[in-house]
């Protein structure tokens, strides 16, 4: 809601910025540690931090350190982490069955994490990207993506999740019909309580690639994800798949990538409501750690600003690589 000011110099907008303590007064939107969900990866081994040189800061954790973070964010007032696995190579097959074993990363992480920090929210993602020998998110035909072969995938995957205690599952694979069925098999299980949260607005971008090279699925990559997610130039498209993903039964739902899709962040919030939640992705970490790195942007600033502004955007929360930087820097 905007208002018309009265003529200058009756209005003087200048008057509630003079000081901290009048721009704090009025100040309309505020960042908080709640609002953040951290992306954290995981590899086998034990005591490794193994890192991702696209990703400065940012390493693969074994499992025990994965549990140590966990607790770092529980301490730090964050409420939930979102777990992603580095496979060894030779887990990935073309049948994607490691995406479903109860003994995968993610699902033995979800239980080491449950049993030492039961407090924090711990969130899955469902894809087979990180288990697929080509690097897709769905099972590979003869070239093609195949979407109902890959929604009973992701279903078993999903359930195998619940199982280990997830409390949000985060299906970001972009098939048709994946948010209904998992829905209706979480129920059927007996696990009514588990949320969803949907990558509803997915875009195919450019700003994944370092990710891709976190989960080790950059270059096992063939062609591109274009015939599953969301051509960037696209609002109305995005739109149409956040509705149909509440319709579905989806708790929450985000909007991938970031900054540069806060019109889209927006437009969900005002037309639905729904919990809203975006993605700060990889290569939007990388772009301003690597300004940062150079001198040329003050990382602190530009971090607390860009998240900031998810919330000014309509955002309930934010997932961000930047999470336990942020939270510390919030507490401080
Ligand atoms: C894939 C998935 C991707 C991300 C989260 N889940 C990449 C992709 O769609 O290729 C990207 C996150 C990031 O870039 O930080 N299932």
């Amino acid at each position: 809601m905007t208002r018309s000011p009265a003529p200058f110099p009756a209005a003087r907008m200048r008057r509630l910025r003079r000081t901290n303590a009048l721009r704090d007064m009025v100040q309309e939107h505020q960042l908080g540690t709640t609002d953040l969900i951290w992306p954290v990866f995981v590899r086998e081994g034990t005591g490794v931090e193994d890192p991702i040189p696209s990703m400065p800061g940012v390493a693969r954790l074994s499992i025990d350190k994965v549990v140590a973070a966990a607790a770092r964010a529980a301490d730090l007032g964050i409420p939930a982490i979102c777990l992603f696995p580095y496979t060894d190579a030779a887990l990935r097959t073309e049948a994607c069955e490691e995406a479903w074993s109860p003994e995968n990363l993610t699902n033995r992480a979800i239980r080491a994490i449950k049993a030492e920090v039961p407090e924090l929210a711990v969130m899955t993602d469902i894809a087979l990207d990180p288990y697929n020998a080509n690097g897709h998110d769905g099972f590979v035909v003869e070239g093609e993506i195949v979407n109902d072969e890959t929604v009973a995938a992701l279903v078993k995957m999903g359930l195998a999740q619940a199982e280990a205690g997830a409390d949000i599952l985060g299906p970001s694979d972009m098939m048709d019909g994946r948010i209904g069925a998992l829905r209706s098999a979480l129920e059927a299980a007996g696990h009514r309580d588990v949320t969803i949260l949907s990558y509803a607005a997915k875009f195919a971008s450019g700003f994944y690639g370092p990710f891709r090279d976190a989960v080790g699925a950059g270059t096992r990559l063939v062609g591109d994800k274009k015939t599953y997610q969301i051509n960037p130039a696209n609002t109305a498209e995005a739109l149409t798949c956040v509705a149909r993903d509440l319709d579905e039964g989806a708790d929450m739902v985000m909007v991938k990538p970031g900054m540069p899709y806060l019109d889209i962040c927006r437009a969900v919030k005002d037309r639905f409501g729904a919990p809203t939640f975006a993605y700060q992705v990889s290569g939007e970490y990388a772009m301003l750690m690597a300004a940062a790195q150079n001198g040329w942007l003050d990382g602190d600033k530009v971090m607390l600003e860009s998240l900031l502004c998810f919330k000014r955007a309509g955002c309930d929360g934010v997932l961000s690589y930047f999470a336990p930087r942020v939270a510390a820097l919030l507490r401080a």
